[in-house]
């Protein structure tokens, strides 16, 4: 089964809810129908008037039965949501007045919704900019328990079913944080490992790439912050096998690994990829999804308390209800 279909399945038998905020956006609308048509979630909220969104459905030729609508600027848990949201951001000058105006915006009243129980998770992004679904999540949902930092990663399917799991592997963080901090680039590899479990299904073999192998590249400030990462992890007790710094292929091809790097404990088992900062993360997936046709699933964002997901402004309707079925998964299985 493919990445996608596992996915669909999974969500489908977790029955989450969903908050779209994005309510009078057509292909929003659209992946609203087939989500709940597909049964991927069990209940799909749209955010906004509902003239508004009830007009983008009739436009596009879509049925709203089965889908609520709620307008956050009447409706009746606005006040409790500003009320919530003041208390949390009281201590960096938010005011009631701006804590109401702000809870009236779709993408910060859908992250309440999820903070509060009301959804299980939230999907935003096809216009608005990643920034600011990232900063809805960051004032409102906060970060999970144990970590400070919110971050993404990219499943990645090879052709070549000999690497990672049957030829899954998670590649991290390539689309928040410019450049990590140690503190950061350790927060980022427990979340890639809890990706791997969540998405992969497997238990994650962690390697914290760099230009440098176990000191070869000296002492670059590039360097020694991979290397105290991996200081950081060990003092964290982390249930994960991990090792680093190292440079990619003597992460990746044992026969290189043995040589670079002997005697590491992820020696031909690595499945989960850190990077050292997004503009390698960035680029490194992109090289892996164009040179070798691999496919690239994501960004899916990890680390935050409660899941959401960021769309990109050129998404399709299909890319809606894929990440919608991701994220409903992250939401995990409710008992
Ligand atoms: N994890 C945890 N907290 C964070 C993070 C993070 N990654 N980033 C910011 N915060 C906190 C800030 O400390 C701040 O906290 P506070 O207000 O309680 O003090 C709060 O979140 C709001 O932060 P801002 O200062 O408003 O935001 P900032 O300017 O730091 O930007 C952002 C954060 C939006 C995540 C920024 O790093 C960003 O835009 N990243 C995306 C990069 C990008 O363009 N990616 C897309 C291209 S790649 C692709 O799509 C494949």
């Amino acid at each position: 089964m493919s990445f996608i279909e596992s996915m669909k399945q999974k969500a489908i038998s977790y029955g989450n809810r969903l908050v779209l905020p994005e309510g009078t956006e057509p292909r929003t609308v659209k992946a609203a129908r087939k989500i709940i048509d597909d049964k991927i979630a069990s209940q799909v909220t749209l955010l906004g008037s509902q003239s508004a969104v009830a007009a983008v459905a009739s436009e596009a030729g879509v049925s709203l039965s089965g889908i609520s609508v709620v307008d956050p600027a009447s409706s009746e848990l606005l006040a409790g949501f500003a009320d919530a949201y003041y208390e949390k951001r009281k201590a960096k000058g938010m005011t009631h007045e701006q804590a109401r105006i702000d809870m009236a915006g779709v993408l910060r009243f859908g992250a309440m919704m999820v903070a509060k129980g009301l959804a299980d998770s939230m999907v935003a992004g096809a216009e608005n900019t990643t920034g600011d679904v990232l900063r809805a999540g960051l004032t409102v949902i906060g970060t999970a328990p144990g970590s400070k930092t919110a971050s993404s990663c990219f499943v990645m399917e090879m052709k070549d079913r000999s690497w990672g799991n049957d030829g899954l592997m998670i590649f991290s963080d390539c689309a928040v944080i410019p450049t990590p901090s140690s503190e950061q680039l350790a927060d980022i590899a427990c979340s890639a490992a809890e990706s791997c479990r969540g998405f992969i299904g497997t238990d994650p073999v962690v390697a914290l790439l760099s230009f440098s192998t176990k000191g070869s590249g000296g002492k670059d400030e590039n360097v020694l912050r991979v290397q105290e990462a991996a200081k950081l992890l060990s003092g964290r007790s982390v249930d994960f096998v991990f090792d680093g710094e190292l440079q990619a292929d003597a992460a990746l091809v044992p026969s290189v690994t043995q040589k670079k790097a002997p005697g590491s404990p992820v020696t031909g088992k690595v499945n989960t990829l850190v990077f050292p900062d997004l503009g390698a993360g960035n680029i490194g997936y992109k090289l892996v999804q164009r040179l070798a046709g691999a496919e690239a699933y994501g960004p899916f964002l990890q680390g935050f308390a409660k899941p959401i997901s960021d769309l990109s402004r050129g998404c399709s309707v299909d890319d809606i209800v894929v990440t919608a079925a991701v994220t409903l998964v992250q939401a995990g299985k409710k008992s």
